[in-house]
């Protein structure tokens, strides 16, 4: 009983102190198709911000842990060879190989 209690004390504080570490950390998701002013008919990509930073560093994607500049400059935001799927997005995707990373479902959703 006791056990059961700390137990649950620890996920308790566990939980908060994510919640407040991620509170800092930017947005849960990114509607990129906004925020990068993108024109064209594909389904907007709402990008997993947090879900990104639970198997990733900061500085995979930032100039800083604290976030910052992105370290890959986006400036063509239109047409499939868009900066995005060319020189972010995709190539780590394959390097990581997370499954269906190039689908355009999987980022592209209806
Ligand atoms: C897989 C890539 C990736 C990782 C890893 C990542 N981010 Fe981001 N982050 C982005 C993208 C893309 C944006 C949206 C574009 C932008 O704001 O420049 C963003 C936006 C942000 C913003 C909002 C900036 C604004 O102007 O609204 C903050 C703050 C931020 N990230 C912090 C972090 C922190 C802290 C970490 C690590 C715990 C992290 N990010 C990990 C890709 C990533
Ligand atoms: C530095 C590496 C990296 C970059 C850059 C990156 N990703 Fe990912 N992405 C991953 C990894 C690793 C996973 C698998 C995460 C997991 O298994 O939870 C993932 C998973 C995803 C998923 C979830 C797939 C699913 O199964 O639901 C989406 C959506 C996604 N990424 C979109 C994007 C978009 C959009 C961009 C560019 C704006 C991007 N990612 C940039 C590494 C990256
Ligand atoms: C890893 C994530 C990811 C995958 C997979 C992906 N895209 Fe994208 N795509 C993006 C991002 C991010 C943008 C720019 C932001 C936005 O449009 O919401 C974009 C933009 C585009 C654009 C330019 C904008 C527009 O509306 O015309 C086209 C065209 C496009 N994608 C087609 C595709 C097609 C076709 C596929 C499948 C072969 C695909 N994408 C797969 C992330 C992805």
């Amino acid at each position: 009983m006791k056990n059961k209690a700390i137990a649950l004390l620890a996920t308790c504080f566990f939980v908060l102190a994510a919640s407040v570490c991620l509170a800092s950390a930017g947005p849960e998701t990114i509607n990129l198709k906004e925020k990068f002013d993108v024109k064209g008919n594909k389904q907007a990509v709402i990008f997993p911000h947090h879900r990104h930073q639970e198997k990733l560093e900061c500085t995979k994607c930032h100039s800083t842990d604290k976030g910052g500049a992105l370290k890959v400059h986006i400036s063509k935001t239109t047409g499939f060879g868009n900066d995005f799927h060319k020189k972010f997005c995709w190539p780590c995707h394959v390097e990581r190989k997370v499954p269906k990373g190039k689908s355009c479902g999987t980022c592209h959703h209806k």
